[in-house]
């Protein structure tokens, strides 16, 4: 897809298709991007009979509508005007983006003025409509091989149109306003740094190993700012981290361990790292998982993949910002050398901890992460992992669940997630959790002692690899790392989703 932003006005444009965005306040035109009296006379039994209601996520195709100089006209709906917020509009973009897939043309008109009254909102919406478009334009279909070979011209040129990229003009009278067009330009980058991470995440296990996780960082960071240092499993062994080391031992792929920095401020300024779970795939080792749904267990590296995205789009926004992004990545395998349950590993920052279930191994490998971010003499650490199952039994894939004692931390997350669109809860972390994750041989047991808040649990082992005094925060995106796309329309309904990176793109933005 190729989106752009102009100024112009629909009257001097002819193109394939128009989108009008409606409205469904009573009283008021529902026709919100294009206060056109020619357009109300022509559809006004179907803005009457509410064919075309203005409901959030409607879509009215009219094909061969030849309105001025347009073929076709799809009406998106954005729901009450006092209910439209940027979350609104991001997935009113995505039901447009389908709505041309579904027509199958190759060029569109955004009408995006009215989408919301002041000025003062319209970079935020204007960047929302350009996040929707691109999330919408996701696909992850590499892995199936070409349809079989056309003989006759006919199809030939229908399979060559059929390539041609969907052409998205977004026009708006505030299109050359610098907050307006910068916006834009932030909504495509994040929206494409989320889709490269979806994509790290649909990756099969096969074909996203430990070692092509870090080569996709070390590529995607050529031509930025950002230094890309990959550890093998030596060097791992070098640097003490046990807990990434004894994950790999069942598996005949090397773990590696990545490092990204990103110098985009001063220079005294503490780096803000972000950590992510990069398990490119979780068997459970030997303490096995079930057959049933074991394949999702690709999906295991998405905080690392989250994580890797959202130093992208920090290089690509050129934030002036210090940023370190750590992920640890390993497979998670049954194999002759694998941990053991009851084996004790030690961590980097020399803790013991006994392996009493290899399938929590999330937090064996983020234990050294986490040592190893405590040393960088960090401003803060913020880490995403698929870490525990009952974070999707406690919240679904409706909200991610993140754990901080940082009360200020909190409030920048908030705020962060506020302006993302991405769901968020705080969940509780006390020394009460940790009381539950005490060894009986070594300090600590990778397995909590009492049967509920198995996620805060897990935190509580976490928290025990982070220095006094750093401000933390986990969020476990265990539930809404991948499939999604039954709530949200702008991710794919199994696939990766990137969540939390445009979150973290924010909680980057406003760190000092
Ligand atoms: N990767 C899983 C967590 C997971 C489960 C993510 C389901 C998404 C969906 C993690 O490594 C794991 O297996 N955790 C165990 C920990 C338990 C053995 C203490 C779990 O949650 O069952
Ligand atoms: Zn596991
Ligand atoms: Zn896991």
């Amino acid at each position: 897809m190729i989106l752009n932003l102009l100024k112009k006005e629909l009257k001097d444009i002819s193109c394939q298709s128009l989108i009008v965005f409606t409205k469904s306040s009573a009283g008021k035109d529902r026709l919100a991007t294009i206060a056109n009296s020619d357009l109300s006379k022509k559809y006004a039994s179907l803005l009457e009979e509410k064919t075309i209601s203005g409901k959030a996520l409607e879509a009215v195709t009219i094909r061969e509508a030849n309105f001025g100089g347009f073929r076709n006209l799809i009406f998106i709906g954005l729901g009450e005007d006092k209910d439209l917020d940027q979350e609104g509009l991001r997935q009113a973009a995505a039901a447009a983006y389908d709505a041309l897939k579904a027509l199958k043309v190759k060029e569109a008109i955004i009408s995006f003025d009215g989408v919301k009254g002041t000025t003062k909102e319209a970079p935020s919406f204007v960047k929302a409509l350009a996040e929707g478009l691109t999330l919408a334009s996701y696909s992850f279909d590499q892995l199936k091989s070409k349809k079989a070979k056309v003989t006759t011209a006919k199809a030939k040129s229908d399979e060559e149109s059929e390539g041609q990229k969907l052409q998205i003009h977004v026009v708006s009278r505030a299109a050359q306003e610098k907050s307006v067009k910068a916006a834009f330009q932030e909504g495509i980058i994040t929206a494409e740094c989320v889709n490269f991470a979806r994509y790290l995440g649909d990756m099969p296990g096969n074909l996203m190993t430990p070692k092509i996780l870090a080569e996709e960082a070390q590529k995607a960071a050529q031509g930025t700012k950002i230094k890309v240092t990959v550890w093998d499993k030596n060097r791992i062994i070098k640097e003490k981290m046990g807990g990434l080391l004894g994950v790999s031992l069942g598996s005949s792929e090397e773990p590696r361990f990545i490092i990204m920095e990103y110098k985009g401020g001063k220079t005294h300024q503490k780096p803000l790292i972000f950590v992510g779970k990069g398990l490119t795939f979780d068997s459970g080792g030997i303490s096995i998982k079930p057959s049933a749904g074991m394949e999702e267990m690709k999906f295991d590296m998405c905080g690392g993949a989250n994580v890797i995205g959202t130093m992208l789009a920090a290089a690509r926004l050129k934030l002036d910002v210090n940023l370190i992004g750590l992920v640890p990545s390993t497979e998670n395998m049954p194999g002759p050398s694998a941990n053991k349950p009851g084996d004790v590993c030690f961590a980097r920052n020399g803790k013991s901890f006994e392996v009493n279930n290899t399938d929590a191994e999330g937090r064996l490998i983020l234990a050294d992460a986490l040592s190893y971010a405590s040393e960088q003499d960090p401003g803060m650490i913020i880490d995403a992992a698929t870490l525990t199952g009952a974070m999707v039994v406690a919240l679904g894939n409706i909200h991610t669940g993140y754990f901080t004692r940082d009360k200020e931390l909190k409030t920048s997350i908030e705020k962060a997630a506020k302006i993302s669109g991405e769901l968020v809860w705080n969940m509780p972390l006390t020394d009460q959790h940790l009381k539950d994750m005490k060894g009986t041989y070594a300090d600590l047991s990778n397995m909590s002692a009492g049967k509920g808040a198995g996620s805060a649990t897990a935190t509580a082992f976490l928290e025990q690899f982070v220095g006094e005094g750093i401000p933390w925060a986990h969020f476990d995106i265990a539930g809404t790392g991948w499939a999604v796309g039954n709530r949200l329309n702008y991710c794919t309904k199994k696939g990766a989703s990137g969540v939390m990176l445009r979150t973290f793109v924010e909680l980057a933005k406003s760190y000092e």
